[in-house]
């Protein structure tokens, strides 16, 4: 029985899909356990480009089951478009896609609290916009959460959402920048301000219960023939040793715990979010293969040591342009930078993975000579280990080995011998420094494109 779990180890967007892709034929299930329609999965399949943000990569593969599990937060509309498109491009979608009835139900009020968020004064992530962050947070409170299988009941939705729908919108009202200026150009009682604006135009920060009951039970109704308890799925499968594979949204150095905090996603995107994501207990997995880039980028804001700002004719430019490295969800440039040694040797070693794929290798093709950081100047003194604090990260300065680049095509290589000394050097020294084995290169977005190395 194998139980694989596929993880990054940077911020996000090493090109996991396609190794879930590549392993999902030797696995019976593929899961799908934290975030939500946040994540960006590219798959390129017989020469067709899937692009996913909800469902598990596994669900092109009809003849694999797909899980949403109870980690995820699930925008309705969003998971329904998506089968949509699928069908549509002729990928049947039926009972092999199934969803927990505990997973947690993004609203469009969590879409307009984090975007409200994100434009206050109290500092902003440079988050999807997807309703992430607050229905994570309302899941943690407790109070305002609904999950999945609630909206199976329409009654029961209607008792739920009422308290809640009233309390979001006293919440946006109180977030919105016009009633926080109405108070102050006023002086008067916030209450005011909110009567005032609410009188004078139509307001999308008001939301009717009765409207979103109706909207809601009608996407229970339609996502009702996928919704089941897939903990109890899953340990079902287990026991008749079926194959799972875990595929994680985002990267390690995103996640809420482990990651560079408060620059973070709001879900475990490590390993460790498969045992309170889909309930598999972590000690079932046999195989944790880190996914690499060979070099890093991020998306939104916070620290990145490693960041080429060397303007527009610049490396860090060039890596944009050959690696396509603008966000699948947001379409936002991607920043890009040297491979981290450091913080993917700290993100190794939380996930303690048992091997790396290295991707993307063809992308650097072009620089002459590349730089690896291998430790921070902190302070005046030399680190090697990685500050997962946002301010203390911020004040390191990276220490980098340069070596040779290799100057030729590589997305032709199918064997470790296929590649240049150079190239070679490069994922021998990635492997030396972070103490495991790479197992698999990959050297362009096609399956065939991808080489082996045990
Ligand atoms: P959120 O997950 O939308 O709340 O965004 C929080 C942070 O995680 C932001 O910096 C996003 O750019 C980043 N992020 C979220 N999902 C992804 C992803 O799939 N790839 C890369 N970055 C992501």
């Amino acid at each position: 029985m194998a139980c694989t779990s596929v993880v990054g180890l940077q911020w996000g967007d090493e090109a996991k899909g396609k190794i879930v892709d590549l392993l999902t034929d030797h696995h019976d299930i593929v899961v799908r356990y934290n975030g939500g329609a946040n994540a960006g999965h590219t798959v390129v399949c017989e020469g067709r480009t899937f692009k996913l943000s909800l469902l598990p990569t596994g669900v092109i593969r009809p003849h694999i089951r797909s899980v949403i599990a109870n980690g995820v937060v699930v925008y309705p509309p969003r998971f329904l478009e998506e089968v949509a498109g699928l069908r549509k491009a002729g990928v049947p979608v039926g009972e092999n896609l199934v969803v927990s009835d505990h997973a947690h139900v993004i609203f469009p009020y969590h879409l307009a609290e984090e975007q409200l968020s994100e434009q206050g004064s109290s500092g902003a992530i440079g988050t999807t916009g997807r309703g992430i962050g607050p229905s994570y947070a309302d899941k943690a409170g407790r109070i305002a959460a609904v999950r999945i299988g609630e909206l199976l009941q329409p009654e029961h939705l209607r008792e739920r959402l009422e308290p809640i729908v009233a309390r979001k919108n006293r919440l946006l009202r109180a977030l919105s920048p016009e009633a926080q200026k109405f108070d102050l150009d006023l002086g008067g009682s916030l209450l005011s301000g909110m009567v005032r604006v609410r009188a004078a135009q139509p307001d999308p920060l008001h939301f009717d219960v009765d409207d979103l009951c109706r909207e809601y039970a009608a996407y229970g109704e339609q996502m009702r023939p996928h919704i089941t308890d897939t903990t109890q799925l899953l340990h079902e499968a287990l026991r008749h040793k079926k194959r799972i594979l875990f595929e994680a949204a985002q990267g390690s150095l995103l996640d809420v715990d482990h990651g560079t905090y408060p620059y973070v996603t709001s879900s475990n995107s490590t390993v460790a979010g498969v045992w309170t994501g889909s309930g598999v207990p972590a000690r079932r997995l046999t195989r944790i293969i880190g996914v690499i880039k060979a070099y890093s980028t991020r998306v939104g804001r916070g620290p990145f040591p490693t960041e080429l700002n060397d303007g527009k004719e610049g490396i860090g430019e060039r890596i944009r342009r050959t690696g396509r490295e603008y966000g699948t969800v947001t379409g936002r440039p991607r920043r890009c930078g040297w491979f981290d040694a450091v913080a993917v040797r700290y993100s190794a070693a939380i996930n303690d993975v048992d091997e790396l794929a290295l991707m993307l290798l063809d992308v650097l093709s072009e620089v002459s000579e590349i730089m690896i950081c291998t430790g921070y100047r902190l302070k005046g003194e030399l680190i090697d280990t990685f500050p997962t604090d946002a301010y203390v990260l911020e004040q390191c300065e990276p220490v980098y080995e340069k070596l040779p680049g290799w100057g030729t095509d590589l997305s032709t290589a199918r064997r470790v011998s296929d590649l240049p000394a150079h190239a070679r050097r490069y994922v021998d020294r990635l492997s030396e420094l972070l103490q495991r084995p790479v197992t698999i290169v990959s050297v362009g977005p096609d399956r065939s494109q991808t080489i082996q190395c045990s």
